[in-house]
């Protein structure tokens, strides 16, 4: 346990810091459920799957390409579907989405749980930074082509991060999409992160009355993979990511892929929207991460953007 987790205990859940992914989910039966997750062949998303396999459910594995759903389902406890999405490319999402509707199934949770972090230099999909378009829009297109196959209690789990904290002033840049202007990596990835939370917000009050659900969550900090594109020299990552930092406040990944578990399948989340969650209970987000007017405005922008894409 890094010094941190011991010092930061439990919240009113029952669950906290050290709380893993097998903790949270123990005593819970998933058998008929079914559960999708994005990015599932790496870091928090396979270890989710793991667990959330090895409690029964039906785990729907999304990643780049089939062969590595595929791959990654191998060995799992319980059944796996892998599917490709691409989420920067826009024809594999809505595949993703075809291919999903084409198995019949009720989704009782869907975490969209992929992302990448920190590009050092600007890259684009379609004109828009690669970030806000696959952390983001990717999803967006996912998540809102399989609402209407969530279950009638389904819940949507989007992967944010407290680095939301260091998106730009006002949130988003809605005249700097293309991130031409002043590109910043840490900027532009929490501008993709309040993004995931602005669309879970404005996701949670269309969905109101239904008793379907959408929520939003920073895993912790973990060393998984998403260090790879942040430009640091591998001793330099290993030594603030896998030594000193694990010593003292990270967390292992078990522990990452508690709050995903917990917010897609504990009864105690059951009914619970519209809120922001780490270390497995509610917390606050930004200011601005609240707004309904910038929520509402991402999400127009956002279908504006979807549907000037290639169809
Ligand atoms: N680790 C942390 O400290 C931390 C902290 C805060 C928030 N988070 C969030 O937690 C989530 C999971 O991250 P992680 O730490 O588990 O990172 P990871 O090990 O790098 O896993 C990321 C997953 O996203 C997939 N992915 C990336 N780009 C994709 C694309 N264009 N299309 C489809 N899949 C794509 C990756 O696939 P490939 O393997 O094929 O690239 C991989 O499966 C992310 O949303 C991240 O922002 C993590």
């Amino acid at each position: 346990m890094s010094v941190y987790a011991w010092f930061k205990g439990k919240g009113p859940s029952g669950f906290g810091y050290a709380s893993t992914a097998e903790d949270v989910t123990a005593g819970l039966s998933l058998a008929g459920k079914t559960i999708l997750i994005t990015g599932c062949n790496s870091g928090l998303g396979f270890e989710a799957m793991q667990v959330l396999t090895k409690r029964g459910a039906h785990v729907i594995g999304l990643a780049r390409t089939k062969e590595k759903a595929d791959a990654a389902g191998k060995g799992m406890a319980g059944k796996v579907t892998g599917v490709a999405c691409e989420l920067s490319d826009p024809k594999s999402v809505r595949a993703a989405v075809e291919t999903v509707k084409g198995l019949g199934v009720r989704i009782d949770a869907l975490i969209a749980n992929a992302g990448i972090m920190a590009l050092p230099k600007l890259k684009q999909a379609f004109g828009y930074e690669l970030q806000f378009f696959t952390n983001h829009i990717g999803h967006f297109i996912l998540v809102t082509g399989l609402v209407d196959t969530l279950a009638d209690d389904g819940r949507v789990v989007m992967l944010s991060s407290a680095a939301h904290l260091g998106a730009p002033k006002g949130g988003i840049e809605f005249d700097n999409l293309s991130g031409e202007r002043n590109y910043r990596a840490w900027t532009a990835y929490g501008q993709s992160k309040i993004a995931n939370i602005l669309f879970a917000k404005e996701l949670a009050k269309r969905l109101a009355g239904t008793g379907k659900t959408a929520n939003a969550l920073h895993p912790g900090v973990i060393a998984t993979n998403l260090t790879r594109n942040v430009g640091l020299p591998p001793a330099v990552v290993s030594f603030v990511f896998g030594g000193i930092g694990s010593a003292l406040f990270m967390k292992n990944v078990g522990q990452g892929a508690a709050t995903e578990c917990y917010v897609a399948v504990s009864p105690k989340v059951a009914g619970v929207t519209g809120e922001y969650f780490a270390d497995s209970n509610i917390k606050a987000p930004r200011a601005d991460a609240n707004d309904p007017a910038l929520a509402a405005k991402l999400w127009e922008v956002s279908e504006k953007i979807v549907a000037g894409l290639p169809a």
